[in-house]
């Protein structure tokens, strides 16, 4: 991802900042697209993932749609262009204002995730004169396979609408013209890299289409969600991920009737590899067990290993240029940790790296999603900076 130029580019810039590379970003977005294509799926891009204005003017750019977890999500999606017809609203607890200001820019869908939630978008869909849409979120309890913190599609979960309330939202559907039932959705959790988990799910969606089907309800919709997981380990060597066998997947075990869609919010897999976060040591501190390397980074940029654990590889940009690793005495192990006052504001522990110095610079890669949208205050930081691979 990095040549010499780009890291003496690097070297004049502000650290810390979010590098992207928009060129690997049309690619993937490229490649999920005709992937998607193929199998005639359609894809709505996971706002959630990177709302970062210049990533979304490129996603807008190639026809995909929007999917938005809150009504500032809403507005944004629409801001940059996306059409109201290609955004879908989601998320567990959506407060009046913002099914009101969805109702008002005449979405596509909303991603219903309780029987209560149902009603009131009824309610406030008669009080506006409109008719919404909905698809209900089912919670079909199958495992993801992942971190507990990214699962949402087990029984313990916050998310969905339980099997056995399903009837309970027909009736509401059937008391109410205000509301008309689209589809069904579904989203089991995130960084998910066992494709059996894919199998599960369609299984239970080809039950649930049918519990519908059987009952008079032909669905338009098959929403199955994103949660397509990347290479953390290996950027360089899986960029792209392979959104043919993914898709493939769908297209074998999913048993669509006539007319209807199969749909995907895929937020990770899309923008992850585009990006890094490029920072600076401002210190090595030597220990007796333990070896620090100090960055201008933090949590407060990347968030994801001191709340998930996340791994995502560590790159001494000098490294780069010095690939003969025959002297192992130029090499050791660190601890990389930021500036934050706290423990878990650890990049990674016994990383092994040159020996590094004050100023040298370090790539945390993979961070595209997940990063920046997740950034905080704390400490009272910096604003988030930004370089994009165009303006270098
Ligand atoms: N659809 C729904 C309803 C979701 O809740 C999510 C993610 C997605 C789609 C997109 O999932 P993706 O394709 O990105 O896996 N902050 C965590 C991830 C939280 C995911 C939340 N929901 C992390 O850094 O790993």
């Amino acid at each position: 991802m990095f040549n010499k130029d780009i890291i003496t580019a690097f070297e004049q810039k502000e650290t810390p900042f979010f590098y992207y590379d928009l060129d690997l970003l049309q690619a993937t977005l490229k490649s999920a697209q005709g992937a998607a294509n193929a199998f005639d799926f359609h894809i709505h891009y996971a706002m959630k993932a990177n709302f970062n204005e210049r990533v979304l003017t490129v996603i807008q750019q190639t026809g995909i749609g929007a999917d938005c977890v809150s009504g500032n999500e809403v507005l944004k999606a629409i801001e940059i262009g996306f059409a109201p017809k290609d955004i879908v609203f989601a998320g567990v607890g959506k407060a009046d204002k913002e099914i009101l200001n969805a109702l008002d820019h005449n979405i596509s869908a909303f991603n219903v995730e309780s029987v209560q939630e149902l009603s009131v978008i009824a309610d406030l869909a008669k009080a506006s004169g409109k008719i919404a849409k909905v698809a209900l979120r089912i919670n079909p309890n199958v495992d993801a396979q992942t971190h507990k913190y990214i699962t949402t599609g087990l029984d313990e979960n916050k998310f969905g609408i339980k099997t056995w309330e399903l009837s309970a939202c027909l009736d509401v559907i059937k008391e109410n013209k205000s509301i008309e039932l689209i589809g069904i959705h579904f989203h089991v959790g995130s960084q998910i890299v066992d494709m059996n988990v894919f199998k599960s799910l369609c299984v239970k969606v080809n039950e649930f289409n049918s519990w519908f089907d059987e009952r008079g309800y032909r669905l338009k919709i098959l929403n199955v969600g994103g949660g397509l997981g990347v290479n953390y380990n290996e950027p360089d060597k899986e960029s792209i991920v392979d959104f043919r066998k993914y898709f493939e997947i769908f297209d074998h075990f999913l048993e669509r009737k006539a007319g209807q869609e199969v749909h995907f919010e895929l937020g990770r897999a899309l923008v992850s590899q585009c990006s890094s976060l490029i920072s600076k040591v401002l210190y090595v501190k030597n220990g007796i067990k333990k070896n620090f390397l100090i960055l201008d980074a933090g949590m407060t940029e990347l968030m994801r290993p001191a709340l998930y654990q996340a791994y995502h590889k560590i790159e001494s940009l000098k490294a780069i240029e010095k690939k003969d690793r025959s002297n192992t005495s130029d090499f050791t192990h660190y601890d990389v940790v930021g500036p934050i006052c706290e423990s878990t504001d650890c990049f990674g522990k016994e990383v092994e790296l040159p020996l590094s110095k004050r100023g040298d610079l370090i790539a945390i890669r993979t961070v595209g999603a997940y990063g920046e949208v997740m950034a905080s205050k704390y400490n009272l930081r910096d604003e988030i900076r930004y370089v994009y691979s165009d303006e270098l």
